[in-house]
């Protein structure tokens, strides 16, 4: 049997990637450790906490000496880092959490990983990484990188880290960078689950500057796998970028959410834009097709369909989630923009 440590599953793609391994994997042990920041939610394990291949441990990937003891008791042969602070707009308030935890909790997870000999070291990136770009061209695995924002520039930092883990002593590592994901239990600061709340509340949309910021979204089971594509059959040492070929405005996204839920395009208020905001990301995927043989199997179309219907069958677990710290949040993040 197949022992991973997963970081940062009780996350949105950590918990969906969780989710997948333990229906579809039967010879995996996940041992899934996480902090349970604000973004982890023992709510998103609903329905496999307590499976069988599955051990959920409350630590810091940053707590390089409980790592090791982890790969000592559970044996592990892989580790999958999804653990980060993941939100832009909250790392051009707060950078300093962000270098501790995606730059310094990558590095203790990658010490760790070398002393014990680990098999693959697999760190999940972002296509921010690159930069932004203008009306035409795609991001491949050789565009130079060229961070943004404070979130971006430390996820750039953690993947020179793996590299340089690799390349001086030779720990066997894979990068992947990911497009936007959307899909079921993302915490409702990133847009679209934030304007299916506001919309299903009849609130404002706070639309960023002009709304025409494009993304390339992926629904997030196609992410999850990928993950285990390159986990599985990825060559060490090699970047896979992961997209949905599915490029949408926001303003496009939004229309659709509103659709859906039959409400008024009269909600959308253009707010104060995100300070240096990257205008375009789009993935050049055909590395991961053509070599690992992944596409992406759920439509925009249908994938914003099933995202919408289940925030409306789980209004208990947003409701959860928008109580408490998340209005403070949402107060400070937005009111007076
Ligand atoms: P998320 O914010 O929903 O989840 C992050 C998880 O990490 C949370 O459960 C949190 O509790 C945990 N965590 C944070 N700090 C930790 C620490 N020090 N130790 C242990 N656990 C910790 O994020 P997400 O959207 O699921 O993203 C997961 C990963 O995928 C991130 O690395 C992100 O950069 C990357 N990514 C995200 C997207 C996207 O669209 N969401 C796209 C590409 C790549
Ligand atoms: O591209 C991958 C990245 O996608 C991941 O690495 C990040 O972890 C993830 O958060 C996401 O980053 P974005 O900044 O693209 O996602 P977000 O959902 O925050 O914003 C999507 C777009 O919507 C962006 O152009 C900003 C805009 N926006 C966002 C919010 C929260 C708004 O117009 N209004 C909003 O209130």
């Amino acid at each position: 049997m197949n022992s991973i440590l997963v970081t940062g599953g009780a996350g949105f793609i950590g918990s969906n990637f969780v989710r997948m391994i333990l229906s579809e994997h039967a010879d995996c042990l996940v041992v899934n450790l996480d902090s349970l920041t604000y973004a982890g939610n023992l709510g998103n394990l609903e329905g496999f906490m307590d499976h069988p291949q599955h051990k959920f441990v409350k630590g810091d990937i940053c707590d390089g000496a409980g790592v090791e003891k982890l790969i000592d008791e559970y044996k592990i042969d892989s580790i999958i880092n999804f653990a980060a602070e993941s939100h832009v707009d909250r790392s051009l308030v707060d950078p300093g959490i962000f270098i501790e935890t995606n730059v310094k909790g990558t590095l203790a997870l990658l010490k760790a990983a070398l002393d014990k000999g680990i098999g693959r070291f697999l760190q999940v990136s972002t296509d921010e990484v690159y930069g932004s770009l203008g009306s035409e061209g795609m991001f491949t695995e050789d565009t130079p990188l060229s961070p943004n924002s404070p979130y971006s520039a430390s996820k750039a930092g953690a993947d020179h880290l793996v590299k340089a883990f690799g390349h001086s002593w030779g720990l066997e590592y894979n990068i992947t960078r990911c497009s936007n994901n959307y899909g079921p239990y993302q915490f409702p600061e990133k847009m679209i689950p934030l304007m299916i709340n506001n919309a299903l509340a009849d609130k404002e949309l706070p639309v960023y500057g002009d709304g025409l910021y494009v993304r390339d979204w992926l629904y997030v089971y196609d992410h999850c796998t990928a993950i285990w594509k390159v986990l599985t059959e990825g060559k060490p040492g090699e970047i896979y970028n992961v997209g949905g070929n599915n490029e949408k405005t926001n303003l496009e996204v939004i229309g659709l959410i509103l659709e859906r839920l039959g409400k008024d395009s009269s909600l959308i208020t253009y707010v104060k834009d995100r300070p240096g905001h990257d205008r375009r990301y789009a993935i050049d995927s055909s590395k991961m097709m053509s070599e690992l043989g992944w596409a992406p199997t759920v439509t925009f179309e249908e994938g914003i369909v099933r995202t919408i219907d289940w925030y409306l069958e789980n209004a208990k677990w947003l409701e959860t989630i928008v109580s408490g710290e998340y209005e403070k949040y949402y107060d400070s993040m937005y009111s007076g923009r």
